[in-house]
């Protein structure tokens, strides 16, 4: 039986230091989700802040506490019968993080914290301590991981291990390399992949958009354009992502020889 869930990629152009002008985008995003009947809704990483931070000050301005600020409460209201999940800047009693809250209907489920900092991250936020998440969307397994964990396959493959079918993958991409990477991801790991990137020019910074979703077999699904923003979906039957069989002999999971990696997980 084919079972449909429609993702929906809202790539954006947030704006560092404007965070009503972010709020205002997320909304939008939400009334084009309700009338498209979005199931899962992605947005980028740092959806609620921007990126090129001046400062950690600036930062720290910038950041709210999940689950109560004001970017948070707005994607609980519109996660009634869905899943939404955007990059925010959290503060904590502890520091910042880079992290993706994720709602579902209208409460949040789960906050996952970068655990890849990428470049000047490194000087504003403190990374992640926890694997990444898999959580359950009614029948499907939904994964999550934050941009640069991209070039770490690691987390890719903890996701497809933990059963996740789809790997929702908020971004700010810099360098060139992600979406080809993310379409070896899928076919690693017999995964969708849903990279939401953002868009525009931030402080000397490009971001160059195209969010993508990719299927098991790396098949593209769908590309947005480079400078676009605003709300694309596709349908897709995650179940596909259960059939892990890459030859009639080759169970990619379970043809792993994890005695031979040992050198992987040392410190
Ligand atoms: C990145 O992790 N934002 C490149």
């Amino acid at each position: 039986m084919l079972s449909v869930l429609r993702i929906g990629i809202g790539q954006t152009d947030p704006v560092v230091g404007d965070p009503d002008a972010n709020l205002l985008m997320l909304r939008k995003l939400i009334r084009e989700a309700d009338a498209n009947r979005i199931d899962v809704l992605v947005l980028p990483e740092l959806a609620n802040s921007g990126y090129a931070f001046e400062s950690r000050e600036e930062a720290v301005t910038l950041s709210e506490t999940i689950p109560e600020g004001a970017y948070c409460k707005e994607m609980a209201k519109g996660s009634s019968g869905r899943v939404v999940v955007a990059g925010v800047c959290e503060r904590t009693s502890e520091g910042l993080y880079n992290s993706a809250p994720l709602f579902m209907n209208g409460r949040h489920v789960l906050t996952y914290r970068k655990v890849h900092l990428f470049n000047r991250e490194k000087e504003v936020f403190l990374p992640g301590e926890s694997e990444p998440p898999v959580f359950e969307f009614g029948e499907y397994r939904l994964g999550l991981m934050i941009c640069w964990d991209w070039i770490f396959p690691e987390m890719a493959r903890i996701l497809a291990l933990k059963g996740a079918q789809v790997i929702l993958h908020p971004a700010n991409l810099v360098l060139p390399y992600c979406h080809r990477a993310m379409v070896t991801r899928s076919i690693e790991n017999r995964v969708f992949t849903v990279t939401a990137n953002r868009v525009g020019e931030e402080r000397g910074l490009s971001f160059y958009g195209e969010s993508q979703v990719v299927a098991p077999n790396g098949e593209v699904l769908l590309k947005m354009g480079g400078s676009d923003t605003g709300l694309a979906w596709v349908d897709i039957d995650p179940a596909r992502a259960d059939d892990k069989m890459m030859t009639e002999r080759n169970h990619l999971l379970n043809d792993r020889r994890p005695r031979l990696y040992r050198r992987l997980v040392e410190d």
